[in-house]
């Protein structure tokens, strides 16, 4: 098998210890992919050339139009080879191929956003007291060490590296070791489209090792973080110590709340795949279903009948609305679940069986009769698993909806237009969704409260995250 080598000064080299590790297809529970597997030493290059890209290179002394020219480029180049990398991300990651698709196109429309913002990122200018001009620069941060998670790979490492290469930054990326391949793939277009040489390069490897190298460098002003709550808190304290700028997009734990006025046929729909897609692995998984008593027994046996009819298969197969999870573990980890909601009283009325090949599939599972405060309500499960719990009034729904540690993501479904408002300002979380299980666009930010971490990425929020704001008063004197 030929070994994906790492990207590194504007070429693909072999880590420098020489080390490879087995990427694993998890639909097959095979081997994929043989991926270069960075060390301490490839950190300390790659850092060392973004720090020179940064300070003596090309890239953040491009006209911003320009820099916005060269993403349109790769926006452009993502969209022809859409289906190649589509098959990557499907294998890689067990993602049913009709979604890989619209991954690859949603990171495509990133860098479309991205290439025509560049040049709409500026200060102002401000009254002040004194006589003469009172202005703010924005000002790239420097090098950023972008660290991602294996639930979608391309999608979250394009929000971080469009906004970033955009503002005049250099980067860093440590991809999810489970899924390094689509961001390999988006590093030689990006220097295809004219990204020049150390201004991005990929190490894929050990988190535990090189992504703490990465985040503690002190060359390295900037770090962008989605994965766990837990790993997340680490590397907080560890960008303590240099004072370095640290943005966390953690776990959720959803509450998609449907009130008996709700339209069904479309909440149920919606409802399946806010929780199901991409096999429950999503931070805004709506996994906790809240439903007005009124509707609840309805609403579980339409909700049973619908996931019942999903098609669980592998990512290739275009009827595939489920694939399988990301590894062994992440099933077992579910599957644990499983037996601990019946533990605590909980019952299972849809799936929660492992299916029988070689692939790490689980059956979409329901648990009705569940209460707010079992540990399947509060826990991010990550996994196939939804939660049904009851609830009399709105005042009722907003207390569960904020009773958990996470503050993501979140869905009213309501045709009464006064307690979506009311709710949704009630719900404490950074993207809500009415009568819709759509809550990421491009275009508007993301992030968010509580233990789901804070900074804002997507739209131009994302400018904060990648700039300084330097401010310049000139004397008329
Ligand atoms: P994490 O362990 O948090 O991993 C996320 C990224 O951080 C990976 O690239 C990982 O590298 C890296 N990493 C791990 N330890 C690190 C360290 N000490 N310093 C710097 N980087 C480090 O998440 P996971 O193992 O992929 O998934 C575990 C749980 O995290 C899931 O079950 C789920 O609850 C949650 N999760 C949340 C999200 C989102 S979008 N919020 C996404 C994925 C997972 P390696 O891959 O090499 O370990």
């Amino acid at each position: 098998m030929n070994i994906e080598h790492l990207v590194l000064g504007g070429e693909r080299v072999p880590a420098a210890n020489g080390k490879s590790f087995t990427v694993i297809e998890p639909g097959l529970g095979e081997p994929f992919a043989e991926v270069a597997e960075a060390g301490t030493e490839d950190v300390e290059q790659a850092v060392h050339t973004a720090y020179k890209a940064f300070d003596e290179g090309r890239w953040p002394r491009l006209s911003a139009t320009e820099r916005g020219r060269v993403l349109l480029k790769a926006s452009t180049l993502l969209g022809e080879r859409l289906e190649e990398i589509a098959v990557v991300e499907a294998r890689n990651a067990g993602k049913p191929i009709r979604d890989a698709r619209g991954e690859v196109g949603l990171a495509a429309a990133v860098f479309e956003y991205w290439g025509g913002a560049a040049n709409k990122i500026f200060g102002e200018t401000i009254p002040v007291q004194d006589a003469g001009l009172e202005i703010t620069l924005r000002e790239p941060v420097g090098v950023c060490g972008l660290i991602t998670p294996w639930n979608f790979p391309l999608v979250i490492a394009s929000w971080k590296i469009a906004p970033a290469l955009a503002c005049g930054n250099t980067v860093v990326v440590k991809p999810a070791q489970l899924t390094p391949l689509s961001v390999l793939v988006l590093a030689d277009i990006l220097m295809e489209a004219g990204v020049p040489p150390g201004v991005i390069s990929v190490l894929p490897g050990p988190g535990s090792a090189i992504g703490s190298a990465l985040v503690t460098h002190p060359l390295v002003s900037k770090v962008s973080f989605t994965g766990s709550t837990e790993v997340g808190s680490h590397i907080m304290r560890l960008c303590a110590d240099n004072i370095t700028r640290v943005s966390l997009e953690l776990g959720g734990k959803a509450a998609n709340v449907v009130f008996s006025d709700a339209d069904l046929e479309r909440c149920i729909d919606a409802s399946v795949y806010a929780v199901f897609g991409n096999c429950g692995q999503d931070c805004c998984a709506r996994s906790r279903l809240l439903v007005q008593w009124p509707i609840y027994e309805e609403f579980v046996e339409r909700l049973t009948r619908r996931t019942a009819a999903l098609y669980v298969g592998q990512p290739l197969d275009e009827r595939t609305e489920v694939g399988p999870l990301i590894s062994a573990g992440q099933r077992q980890r579910s599957l644990d679940y499983v037996t601990l909601g019946q533990e605590e009283g909980a019952q299972l009325v849809a799936g929660g069986t492992p299916g029988d090949n070689a692939g790490y599939f689980l059956q979409p599972a329901i648990f009705t009769h569940v209460e707010n405060k079992m540990r399947i309500a509060q826990e991010e499960i990550f996994g196939p698993v939804v939660c049904v719990i009851p609830f009399e009034s709105e005042e009722e729904a907003m207390r569960q909806a904020n009773d958990v540690s996470y503050g993501l993501a979140g869905s009213v479904w309501t045709r009464d237009l006064g307690r979506a408002i009311r709710v949704t300002k009630g719900i404490r979380a950074g993207v809500l969704s009415v009568n819709s299980n759509h809550s990421v666009h491009t275009e508007a930010p993301f992030g968010g409260y509580k233990k789901s971490g804070f900074g804002r990425e997507m739209g131009m929020h994302a400018v904060q995250l990648y700039t300084e704001v330097k401010s310049v008063f000139f004397s008329q004197e």
